[in-house]
């Protein structure tokens, strides 16, 4: 088994609470003889998400935190949850006494305000402090994902925030760490479907041209919104908001056939009332389908016929989008006229682009991640 290996078995064997640490002894056998691993250096892999943030470190570190920022109302919600600001499900749990923030869109700082630029820093400097915290003060270096096609502008203004935190970072796209976590780094092509974004990214061997990448803004976030106007055109009376209908897809997407009716508890005005949302959920849910395979078939065209082949069995679903039951069968079937199409959803999609982040990290040497992409350090 190598390090790595090692270290993916400590990460997959831990339970998962919202701030996941292991302590740093488990793997520090990994981490001495690992050449890459400074001493004095953490190093981290960093996957910055509209919806959810995950951070893994090569000394067994994992925090995952949803990208939301709270900062308290007034003085009344102060005396109840003190100055905050307040991270992720704390902050949701509490939302009452605070004005929540969610910094992050299709995945990149929002630039429209000052406040989001602040609540995105306030989030990095918390994750990064406690990555600090917890290996005894140790610097901090590593990786961090952004979607396929972040502007220059954007990777600019994560990399000014993380220069405050950490000693060295590389901004790279998050397909690509997807890909170099499975290690499909030739003739494959990975779909991450966000909540933001959707990123398609097709590798030939070495790090992905920008025409080889494509980001949509059809995500997670999209879905949501059309669900809570489906539901409220359907069913007018009944009480449903983003957060709501944002839970119902995580319990219940599907594409195709349905395995049983989706019904639903809703409030009319206060009182429960039960819904069949079937409909709603699956066309809401096939919507993305059509801009997933337009953006698959561009890329496939694009490889050498040669490769083409073999590429159409190595398509990847990644990002939590790909939870939606039947994604991968239906997007296989729209693409039945090009042949053998195998299309397989990563394990673990919530944290494998961190840990393609911190691969990446341990085996390339920082000296070589200008090749890679922007950076500082
Ligand atoms: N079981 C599920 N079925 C469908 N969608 C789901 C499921 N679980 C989570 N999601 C959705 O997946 C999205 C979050 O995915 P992910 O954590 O990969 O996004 P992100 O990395 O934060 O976003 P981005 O990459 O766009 O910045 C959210 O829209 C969430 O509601
Ligand atoms: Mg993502």
């Amino acid at each position: 088994m190598t390090i790595l290996e090692q270290e993916e078995t400590t990460m997959q064997e831990q339970e998962h609470s919202e701030y996941e640490t292991a302590p740093a002894e488990e793997t520090s056998s990994g981490r001495s003889a690992t050449p890459q691993a400074m001493s004095d250096h953490t190093l981290v892999g960093i996957d910055l998400g509209t919806c959810r943030t995950v951070v893994v470190g090569a000394d067994g570190q994992e925090l995952e935190i949803r990208s939301v920022v709270g900062y308290p109302k007034d003085i009344i919600s102060r005396q109840a949850v003190g100055d905050g600001p307040l991270f992720g499900n704390e902050a949701l749990e509490k939302r009452n006494f605070l004005d929540l923030c969610h910094p992050l869109a299709e995945g990149v700082i929002r630039d429209a305000s000052e406040r989001d630029y602040q609540a995105a820093r306030e989030l990095i400097h918390h994750l990064v402090d406690k990555i600090k915290e917890n290996s005894n003060g140790e610097r901090v270096s590593g990786i961090i994902g952004v979607p396929a096609r972040a502007s220059l502008m954007n990777k600019e203004v994560l990399l000014k925030v993380a220069r405050e935190v950490m000693d060295t970072a590389l901004v790279v796209s998050e397909p690509f760490m997807v890909a170099y976590a499975l290690g499909k780094l030739n003739r494959c092509i990975i779909v991450d479907i966000g909540a933001g974004t959707v990123d398609v990214c097709g590798m030939k061997g070495s790090v992905p041209a920008p025409e080889d990448q494509v980001t949509t803004f059809k995500g997670g976030d999209y879905l949501d919104e059309r669900l809570e106007a489906a539901i409220l055109r359907r069913h007018p009376g009944a009480q449903i908001t983003r957060s709501l209908a944002c839970r119902i897809k995580e319990e219940h997407a599907f594409v195709g056939e349905p395995e049983r009716p989706v019904e639903v508890t809703l409030r009319v005005e206060g009182k429960p009332a039960r819904f069949d949302i079937t409909e709603e959920i699956r066309t809401v849910c096939e919507s993305m389908v059509p801009n997933i395979v337009e953006q698959v078939e561009t890329l496939i065209a694009s490889f050498d016929p040669e490769d083409q082949e073999e590429t159409l069995k190595n398509i990847y679903l990644a990002g939590c989008g790909s939870r939606i039951r039947g994604l991968d069968r239906m997007l296989a079937n729209a693409l039945h006229d090009y042949g053998d199409v195998r299309i397989t959803c990563v394990d673990d999609p919530e944290r494998i682009g961190a840990k393609g982040a911190l691969k990446l990290a341990l085996e390339v040497p920082p000296a070589h991640w200008p090749e890679i992409g922007l950076m500082f350090g």
